[in-house]
């Protein structure tokens, strides 16, 4: 038995914790991993991948980033534009086909988010064996409670949160931080409500600038004379779309903007010194939590006890501390958004958290 394994969106930390599992439980078995490089780009012949050998994958459960390297870029992307999905052309799919049989692959474990997973499951459709492991920062993905990456990217933030009241306490300031998070808010919440933040905004609450500014001068008034304010790029004001960097032709165009915005409307509205900070791509580097290398293991741990059990075209999935799996089907398109209305931001707002609506 011979399986193969790629990865495919962004970065993210846990990705080699995946390729460790896989690679151990495959190895157990007696089966050979095949690796393939930047993610389905790899497939295209004359095939672009390495083979995984126990002693290839030593030391590489804590290290962030991938040995094998992603794109979320690339001839296989599924996402066009904001929003949009295409198939991917037949003469591509031949190509990729015709490598995974050259080399005598008998099933293939896809990792990655909503775009990957797409792609993924047009190859399952056209007959390939696949199997998903969900990934991404975000957590913004259907069907599964958690993916790992998650929990490494909110600990930055609340590392930088942490860090940035220094400065907003001794200047009196109000420091705003803009994280990631596309479609969802889970990056600005976990990371908010774990560094102290007096604001969350979040894409699934449109905001208001006038109710944040009159919640941190509430705050002045009570004694507190910094505030740190939390801004997922996604976020957006009542009846105002998300703010873009650059907007793209393929793929998802890139968001950006938000958080400059928030800083200059609320230092006029407050009349108090802002300052803002973009975590951009440190939230996606460096070393994996202990929760995302365990998470991560035990994904990839799944995906090959899927393939033993020939139940293709499913996902692995996290619900209630238990690894699971659910068809891909159920995944894709569905997005794991934040309830506004929900247990955590009624938490969030109990201790006195505003987001910008109410
Ligand atoms: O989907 C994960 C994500 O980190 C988003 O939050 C962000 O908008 C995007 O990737 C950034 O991608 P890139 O690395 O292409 O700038």
């Amino acid at each position: 038995m011979r399986i193969g394994l790629l990865n495919g969106g962004g970065d993210c930390p846990g990705l080699n914790a995946v390729t460790h599992g896989v690679v151990g439980a495959a190895t157990k078995l007696g089966w050979e991993v095949l690796g393939f490089k930047e993610g389905f780009e790899g497939l295209l012949p004359p095939g672009n991948f390495k083979l995984l050998k126990l002693e290839k994958t030593e030391g590489i459960l804590k290290l962030g980033g991938t040995i094998l390297g992603t794109t979320n870029r690339g001839h296989f992307s599924s996402k066009v534009g904001a929003g949009g999905i295409r198939s991917i052309p037949s003469e591509l799919m031949e190509d990729a086909m015709t490598t995974l049989k050259e080399e005598g692959v008998d099933a293939l474990i896809c990792v990655g988010g909503d775009g990957t997973l797409t792609t993924a499951l047009q190859f399952q459709k056209e007959g390939f064996p696949i199997v998903g492991v969900p990934k991404t920062i975000d957590n913004d993905l259907g069907a599964t409670a958690m993916t790992f990456g998650f929990d490494s990217a909110t600990q930055v933030v609340v590392d930088a949160l942490d860090r940035l009241h220094t400065t907003a306490e001794s200047h009196q300031r109000i420091m705003i931080l803009e994280v990631m998070g596309r479609h969802a808010g889970w990056i600005a919440l976990y990371g908010g409500m774990g560094g102290g933040a007096s604001a969350i905004l979040i894409p699934e609450v449109p905001f208001h600038y006038e109710k944040i500014a009159e919640a941190l001068m509430r705050r002045e008034e009570a004694g507190f004379r910094s505030s740190l304010v939390v801004v997922a790029e996604g976020a957006s004001p009542a009846g105002e779309g998300k703010m873009y960097e650059e907007a793209g032709t393929e793929g998802e165009s890139r968001l950006g903007g938000i958080g400059e915005a928030v800083t200059s409307r609320l230092g006029e509205l407050t009349g108090k010194e802002t300052r803002c900070t973009t975590l951009g791509h440190l939230q996606r580097g460096g070393s994996p939590t202990s929760l995302d290398r365990i998470l991560g293991t035990r994904f990839g741990v799944k995906a090959v006890k899927l393939i033993e059990e020939k139940r293709f075209g499913r996902m692995v999935s996290y619900q209630q501390y238990h690894v699971g799996s659910v068809p891909i089907e159920d995944a894709v398109r569905k997005l794991n958004l934040v309830d506004p209305q929900g247990e955590i931001v009624e938490a969030a707002k109990s201790v006195g958290i505003c987001f910008g609506d109410a």
